[in-house]
Parts: C-alpha cells; structure tokens; sequence
C-alpha cells in the first residue's frame, strides 16, 4: 500500500518534472523567432570618417541610410585599440585580457600566419552559441586571430574551429605588402637582415672558391657548390623585392583550404562582396549569422577602379566610400531575399583611424573627428570610440541616438540571447544585454565602469555617474606623443603601452567626457570639487575589477609570435607555396 502511494507520487513528481523541463523547449520556437544577424566590421575606420557622424565631405549615404532607419549610439567604445585584441573581445564578448589576446610586450597584434598564438580554443566565441541555436554561420573578410597551434593544419585557431560554418576571406590582415603597387612594410626590415646574409654569403663562396682554386685551402668542390647555391638562393629571395612576407601572410582561404596564395589584391574586394551576397541567398531560409569583417579602410586600402579618385579626400576617401557602397549591396541583398523584417544589422569599426599612416601630406589612416588620439593609443578617446549602428525594422526605432556608454563586447550576449541562448557560465562576460537599451525600455546602459587596456596596461578608466550624467574618465598612464602635442607618435608608427614612452600620472589626469568630449582641460582637485571622490570611485572599480582577472596563457608571447616554418598555412609543398584556385574565369562572370 505504502509502497504503491510512494510510486503514485513519484510517478506524479516525475510527470510534473518532465513537463516542467518540456514546457521551455516546447514553447520557445513560438516565443522566439531567431532573427538572422549581419555583422559589419570595418578594420581601422575613423568615428570622424562617417557622415551620420558629422563628416559632411565624405559620401557615406548607405551607413547614413542605416542610421535612419536604425538606432546610432554615440559612445560606442572598443575594448582595445588594436585589431587582434579588439577583434578577440568582440567575440567573446570579455575583455582581451581574460582571454590571453592583449599583449605584455610590444608585439600587439598577430605578425604571421605562421605564429603559434590565437584565440584559444577554449574561448567561446557568440558564433559558436549560435551555431548549437540551429545558425548557419559565415564570416568573410578578415581574421587575424591565430590559426595553428602545434601542426600547419591543425587550424586550432582557425575560424571553423570557433563556430563558424564558413570562412572565405584573410586569416590574417591586409598589410601593404599585400598589394605589389605599394612600398612593403614587414619585407622591409625583413629585406635589409637578408642583403646582409646574402652579402656575406656570396663573400665566403668567392674567398672559398678562389682559395681552392690556387690550392690555398683544400676544400671540396661539393662545399663551394654548395655555398655559391646558398648565395644564389639568398640573393633570389633578396632579388624578388616583394619577398617572402606576401607569400607567407597575404593569403586567402576558403574554409580550411588555401585558395590564394599570395592573394590577387585587384579582384579581392569584389569576392568579399559577391561571397557575402551568395551567403545571405543560400542561407535565406533558415536563421543564419553572417559577420562581414571588411578589408576596408586597412592600408593598402585596396579600392577598385571605379571609385579611384572619385572622392575629396584622396585614396583613403576612396576606399571609404567603396566600403559604403559594399555596405549598400548587402543591404539590397537582405532587401531582395524579403529578410529586411527579420534581419538586425548592426555596423562598427573594430577601433580608431590610424593617425601615423601619413606619406608626407597624404593622408591614408582614419580620421576621429573631435576625438583625441587614435589607433594603438592606450585610452585616449579617438582610439577607442567608433562608429556603432544597429538596425532592426519595425523592432528597434528608427533615427534613435543613444548617447550612453555602449562596448562592443555588449554584441556578444545580445545576440546570444536574441538567438534564444545562454551565454557561458564558467566565466566572465563583460559585454551587457543591449536590446533593452536599444528598445529604449531602459534609460541607461549597464556600464557602470568600463576599462581602457594597452595591451595587459590598464592605460584609463571611464566610470558612468549614472544619476549626474557625467562621465568621468581617469587616464593613469598616457603615450608621450611625439612631435609634441601633435596627438600621436608619427616617430614610431605606434604609440607603445609602457617603457619609456608614456607617462605616468599620479593623481591621474581626469576629464569629464560629458562637458569635455575631446579630453582638452584636465580637471583638478582645484578645479573640480568632485576630484578625490571620483579618483577614490575609480580606485575602489579597478580593485574589484582586477580580482576578477586570473592568470592565462599569453597569446602574444614571443613564443607565440614568431614565424614558425612548420606552421605556415601552405599551397603547394612547403616552401613551395603558391596558388590560384579561384582562376580568372569565376571573375569573368561577375
Ligand atoms: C571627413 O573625413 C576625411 C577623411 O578621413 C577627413 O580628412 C575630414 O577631415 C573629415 N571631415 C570632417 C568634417 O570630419
Ligand atoms: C582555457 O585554458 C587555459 C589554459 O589551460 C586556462 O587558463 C583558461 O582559464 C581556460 N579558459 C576558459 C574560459 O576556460
């Protein structure tokens, strides 16, 4: 009897149980109808670059156009200034830091497709949350987050292995090398070590040779061979003037296979476009994600003949203003498949214009508008703070400006949670929830307090007040600029993080960005009643902050970053590594 009641209630509990753990499963696909997302990133843009940001010179009309009928947030700000740390924490939605992507030394960002470091494959990336929620998931364009950990293809660090379904595009980065027009950055230093090496070489063969001939040495002619074949090698690896570093670093891959190598400059732009558009028709009928990671506006700026010299601001104007035409034809694709309504899409640039890029009066990095600094430069606004646009019809308003501090670490669980999913437990997310801010159901952004790194440096901290509105921004170290005064270090190239080129500040220099956007005036204890309590708010912030950070291994270390033979991506049989897969009649039908 008593057994049969017991069995009766656990039969009871065990119904009430499964219902209860169905009841979710079965009512979401009413409640949520997964929207598809299309993400653009573009490398190296300016906030002052973009017309819905105020430039009224250069033609942005499809990225103003998505302003309009979207929502523009004004303080949208990068967790790094630099590409691969940036890169990283947008997709994992936690600052670099945790992940091991920002760096302790000089070396930044990725060099080489041959190094060892990446995104771990531990990292979570919001692709790979999306692609467990029934996504079909693509990016095309750039990468730069690693590939190989211990074999040339073992793609640990590769896109495929980090929740995307498709990769067509740069695993590492557009670098002038890349197009043989231009005057090659990385071979330079690279050139100068091997005319040396060659040089010498030739020396030892000639002193050898002679040295037998007249019998002075006695050795064989084997060894003469083979050092006159070393010289003649180093001198043809000297000779090609655009080296190795185009072959190892400019390269294409689709999904896991090398498609290019070394890439053809002239027709990539317009694969990035027609591959975006043909994942956008392939995947029209189920929820798909699609991160369109431009080329543009990185030097070399590869810009197609017809938009040369078409702008006012030369061939940076240029790249822009094919960019935001590129922009427009994903547009109409999303448009012509019916999927405006269900479609959010949102537009960024993963930091800062890059202020050094100058030939003499030529200007070919970004511009940041009222924003002081740039690219690379620890904290200082024109770093860090971009342009940031999400549209979505009929869900979020259109021609909302939302002024509140916004990261994009915050894509990461907005998009997670839109694809009715959870956002990892185990760790730390930085980024917040956008959409109830988006949709304007609350007032403030979560961010109390958000933390400016240069590298593993914390350079600044910005802290909401939310009941004043001011925002305060506290820099405690700040790259020493060089010319003086000019806003950046055209001596270097890049403004380090530490060493002998910042400074540090002791009381910090504090500005507030609500009354002071261009950080002009800092304040002082005299000057600002609120001094002390606001450096103590700050301190007390980073205390906490810092006690959530735990101990990683460095993507970036030397180790990691050097170019390793056994890991370059190759086509063909190492180091014969060359191809062109995508052959001159696909272009032909474009
Ligand atoms: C517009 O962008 C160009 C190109 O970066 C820049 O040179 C110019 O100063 C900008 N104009 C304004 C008003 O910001
Ligand atoms: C990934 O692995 C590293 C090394 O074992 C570890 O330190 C780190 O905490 C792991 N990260 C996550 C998110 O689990």
């Amino acid at each position: 009897m008593i057994w049969q009641q017991i069995s009766h209630w656990s039969c009871l509990l065990k119904g009430l149980i499964f219902s209860l753990l169905l009841q979710p499963l079965m009512t979401q696909p009413s409640i949520i109808t997964q929207p598809n997302f299309v993400l653009l990133l573009a490398d190296d843009l300016g906030i002052g670059d973009v017309g819905c940001y105020g430039n009224d010179t250069i033609r942005t009309p499809n990225i103003d156009r998505l302003a309009r009928e979207g929502v523009k947030l004004t303080q949208h700000i990068t967790a790094a200034p630099l590409c691969t740390p940036s890169r990283a924490a947008f997709l994992t939605g936690r600052y670099p830091i945790r992940s091991g992507m920002d760096a302790i030394n000089n070396y930044r960002v990725i060099f080489w497709n041959g190094g060892s470091g990446g995104l771990p494959p531990n990292e979570t990336t919001f692709s790979k949350i999306l692609q467990q929620q029934g996504y079909s998931t693509g990016l095309i364009g750039k990468w730069h987050l690693g590939v190989n950990c211990e074999h040339r293809n073992d793609h640990c660090h590769h896109p495929l292995n980090h929740g995307f379904d498709y990769f067509y595009g740069m695993p590492f980065t557009l670098i002038s090398d890349c197009q043989t027009t231009e005057e090659p950055e990385m071979d330079r230093a690279f050139r100068r070590k091997v005319w040396l090496y060659t040089q010498m070489i030739a020396l030892a063969t000639l002193t050898t040779a002679l040295g037998r001939l007249i019998g002075l040495f006695s050795v064989h002619w084997k060894t003469v061979t083979c050092l006159a074949l070393f010289s003649l090698l180093f001198f043809v690896s000297w000779f090609s003037s655009y080296g190795f570093v185009r072959y190892w670093n400019c390269i294409i891959m689709r999904n896991h296979e090398v498609t290019e190598q070394p890439m053809v400059t002239e027709r990539t732009t317009s694969f990035i476009l027609r591959e975006s558009i043909s994942f956008i028709e392939r995947n029209k009928h189920k929820p798909f994600l699609l991160f369109l990671s431009f080329l543009h506006s990185h030097t070399p700026l590869l810009t197609s003949e017809k938009f040369l010299g078409k702008s006012t601001h030369g061939l940076y104007g240029d790249n822009v203003e094919e960019m935001d035409w590129m922009v427009g034809q994903v547009l109409d694709a999303i448009d012509k498949e019916g999927l405006k309504k269900n479609t959010l899409v949102y537009f960024a640039s993963d930091h800062g214009g890059w202020l050094e890029r100058q030939e003499g009066k030529r200007q070919l990095g970004g511009w940041n508008g009222i924003y002081r600094g740039g690219k690379a430069m620890g904290g200082w606004e024109g770093g860090i703070r971009v342009p940031g646009i999400f549209r979505w019809p009929g869900v979020l308003p259109a021609g909302k400006v939302i002024d509140e501090p916004t990261s994009l670490m915050d894509i990461y669980p907005t998009v997670v949670h839109l694809a009715g999913g959870v956002v990892p437990q185990d760790r730390v997310i930085d980024g917040r929830d956008l959409m109830p801010l988006l949709q304007g159901t609350v007032e403030h952004s979560e961010h109390k307090f958000l933390f400016h790194y240069c590298g593993t440096h914390l350079h600044a901290v910005r802290w909401h007040q939310k009941d004043s509105g001011a925002i305060w921004k506290a820099h405690y170290v700040t790259p020493n600029f060089r010319p003086l005064g000019a806003g950046a270090c055209y001596d270097r190239g890049f403004c380090p993080c530490f060493g002998e080129g910042v400074t540090h500040h002791g009381p910090p220099l504090l500005y507030d960005l609500s009354r002071d956007p261009s950080e002009s005036q800092p304040l002082s204890a005299d000057t600002e009643p609120l001094f002390d309590t606001v450096i103590e708010q700050i301190g007390r912030a980073i205390e906490e902050h810092r006690r959530t950070l735990t101990a990683v291994p460095q993507q970036l270390s030397v180790y990691n970053i050097i170019w390793k033979p056994w890991l370059q991506p190759c086509c063909g049989t190492f180091p014969f590594c060359w191809c062109d897969k995508e052959g001159d009649d696909k272009l032909a039908d474009l």
